[in-house]
């Protein structure tokens, strides 16, 4: 399976393509078993779906539900792979028993985190505030990728223990109250912790004087060795009373910061004024992913979502250069993700394919021909020419050996018929004549659509000749569907005559419109649009297709896509002047 993906549908029918031990790390969210109707967050059929297959029973069908895709999941990870199961507190006991425990044996097992998601509120119900997730950390085998991982000291923890400058000349001070209190030092000092290096336990032959200075009670932690190397690096601090006790420094600029255990409580929830939010209930923030992706995988490695929704992980693990298979059953969530990484990409970012229930007519009608010759064969069970010339117009062969002819076009003429009636009759006489006798096609043409005469002379050709020769439209192999058509109207509001820091700027509601058989799902607006750079949205999720926004004088491009319950979009640009007035530019 080629790497770098989005994929929509049910993700038990996917994960059972992919195959086994090819994934690194594996992270899910499920749908929670809540049972409520907020629960179901795009609202598209696709979604609606699942929700109804999770919901016709109880905890018992909730947790075969999640089992029979879990049990896929553990198939496909590699060895040394790990999976996170984010749930929360209402079948985190069943998932870790029922499904984790059974499918990854408990030895594997090696850890609950717990990430505080919220603050304590008030909540009416006569018990404590559900303000914590469960992410359940298993691994397939008992050789897993493990890179522990570290979190800044906390503001108390720096106050306490790292007291100490050093300056260029070698001079040391403590920091005096202010700094303290600021946190702000000399740019040119050094910050460090003056550690103690006394034995805990009584070490006899670790009781020596260094250099002039005596030992503590029950001797030094170091051998006179590693005493002399830190020395030597300057990295030990003489009191100036020879009576007192050499410390060791250890300067904050090397330390790696606190080692994260199991509690999580210093990763917040994707808050509204937050850059990274989309506008969904179940988003979770970006460092919550970026700490498994980096404790649980190297560079290069594959990560998979199997309910990306928003794509989080996705677009985390692009960040972090790991490859990555997203999937989601709601054609909504595979479009947002795609967005969100467009709005992050750059020219050096590694490709990806969508891979959605429908193709888009126009990309396939105006595909590479070669390349869309070969996959359509192959789509229709055939095998491609690898050749592009000399192949007599035919580019590959049906299961019953007879040859097919693509046509990247549509309204197929006659002509084509009788070219392709000669050269299936010079390819293969033998075939020709046997498949005439038994009554088989001679061939298949395959094409967008055909013409009244080329239908006319096919069945010319089977009634007085006994040549039946099949024409086969490309959504009879491949089901396709038409891009969604958009509209946009604009009109200008009033402005606030009073406000002198908006003058020359206009106020103006868009208005976008568009229309496709599948439904419209939602639309996205960039309004600095440049298509140099592609599109980068800054309303991510617009369900209505209405925005205010405030054009300065100048020129504007405003762009707004608009996506279908299938998946496809279009874009509109919208070429603004403001100079005094507003006018619409071709
Ligand atoms: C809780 S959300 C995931 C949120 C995600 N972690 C994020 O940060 O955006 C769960 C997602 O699972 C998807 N989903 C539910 N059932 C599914 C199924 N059977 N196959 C694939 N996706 C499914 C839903 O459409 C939804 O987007």
């Amino acid at each position: 399976m080629p790497i770098n993906k989005l994929i929509l549908g049910d993700n038990l029918e996917i994960l059972k393509s992919i195959e086994a031990d090819t994934i690194d790390l594996i992270y899910l969210d499920p749908p929670f078993f809540s049972n409520r109707n907020y629960e179901v967050i795009w609202g598209d059929a696709g979604e609606i779906r699942s929700f109804q297959d999770r919901w016709s029973g109880g905890m018992d069908h909730y947790i075969g539900w999640l089992k029979e895709r879990v049990e896929e999941m553990h198939r496909i990870l590699k060895p040394t792979g790990s999976i996170f199961l984010h749930c929360d507190w209402h079948a985190q006991a069943y998932i870790q028993v029922e499904i984790l425990d059974k499918l990854f044996g408990t030895s594997n097992f090696h850890n609950k985190i717990t990430w505080k998601r919220a603050d304590t509120h008030n909540d009416a119900k006569k018990q404590l505030p559900n303000v914590t997730d469960d992410i359940f950390y298993y691994s397939k085998t008992d050789k897993f990728i493990f890179n522990t991982q570290y979190t800044a000291h906390d503001p108390q923890t720096l106050r306490d223990w790292y007291q100490y400058l050093e300056f260029p000349d070698g001079t040391v001070r403590k920091m005096t109250k202010e700094e303290k209190d600021s946190q702000i030092i000399p740019s040119d000092s050094r910050r460090f912790n003056a550690d103690n290096m006394a034995s805990p336990n009584p070490r006899p032959n670790l009781m020596y004087e260094y250099k002039g200075y005596g030992y503590p009670v029950k001797g030094w932690r170091y051998s006179l060795e590693t005493m002399q190397q830190l020395d030597a690096e300057h990295k030990l601090l003489f009191p100036e009373d020879k009576k007192g006790r050499i410390m060791r420094k250890r300067y904050l600029d090397e330390q790696k910061g606190v080692v994260v255990g199991d509690g999580w409580d210093d990763i917040s929830l994707v808050r509204a004024a937050s850059n990274e939010r989309i506008g969904y209930p179940t988003q979770k923030p970006e460092a919550l992913l970026e700490r498994i992706i980096k404790m649980a995988s190297n560079e290069g490695d594959t990560v998979l979502d199997p309910f990306m929704g928003g794509g989080t992980t996705i677009a985390v693990a692009e960040k972090l250069n790991r490859q990555w298979i997203g999937i989601d059953q709601s054609a909504m969530a595979v479009k947002v993700t795609e967005l969100r990484l467009q709005k992050q990409q750059d020219l050096f970012s590694a490709p990806y394919t969508v891979q959605l229930h429908k193709y888009d007519y126009d990309t396939l009608r105006y595909k590479d021909a070669f390349q869309f010759e070969s996959w359509i064969v192959q789509q229709f069970g055939g095998k491609a020419n690898t050749k592009q010339r000399g192949d007599m117009g035919l580019d590959g062969k049906a299961v019953d050996g007879a040859p097919i002819q693509v046509k990247r076009s549509d309204n197929i003429g006659r002509n084509v018929i009788d070219n392709f009636k000669s050269a299936v009759e010079r390819f293969d006489k033998n075939l020709f004549e046997t498949h005439i006798a038994a009554k088989q096609p001679i061939g298949y043409i395959i094409a967008f659509s055909f013409g009244k005469g080329a239908i006319e002379e096919v069945a010319r050709l089977k009634n007085k000749e006994d040549q039946i020769i099949r024409l086969v439209t490309v959504e009879e192999i491949v089901p396709i569907a038409v891009k969604p058509v958009i509209g946009v109207h604009i009109n200008e509001l009033e402005k606030d005559e009073s406000d002198q820091r908006s003058a020359g700027t206009r106020k103006i509601e868009f208005v976008a419109a568009g229309q496709s058989p599948a439904g419209i799902e939602f639309y996205s607006w960039d309004f600095t649009y440049d298509a140099e750079k592609g599109f980068k949205p800054e309303v991510f999720i617009d369900k209505e297709g209405k925005q205010i926004y405030s054009c300065r004088t100048g020129l504007h491009n405003i762009a707004v896509k608009v996506v279908d319950n299938d998946g496809l979009e279009n874009i509109e640009v919208i070429k603004l002047k403001i100079n005094g007035k507003i006018e619409q530019v071709k």
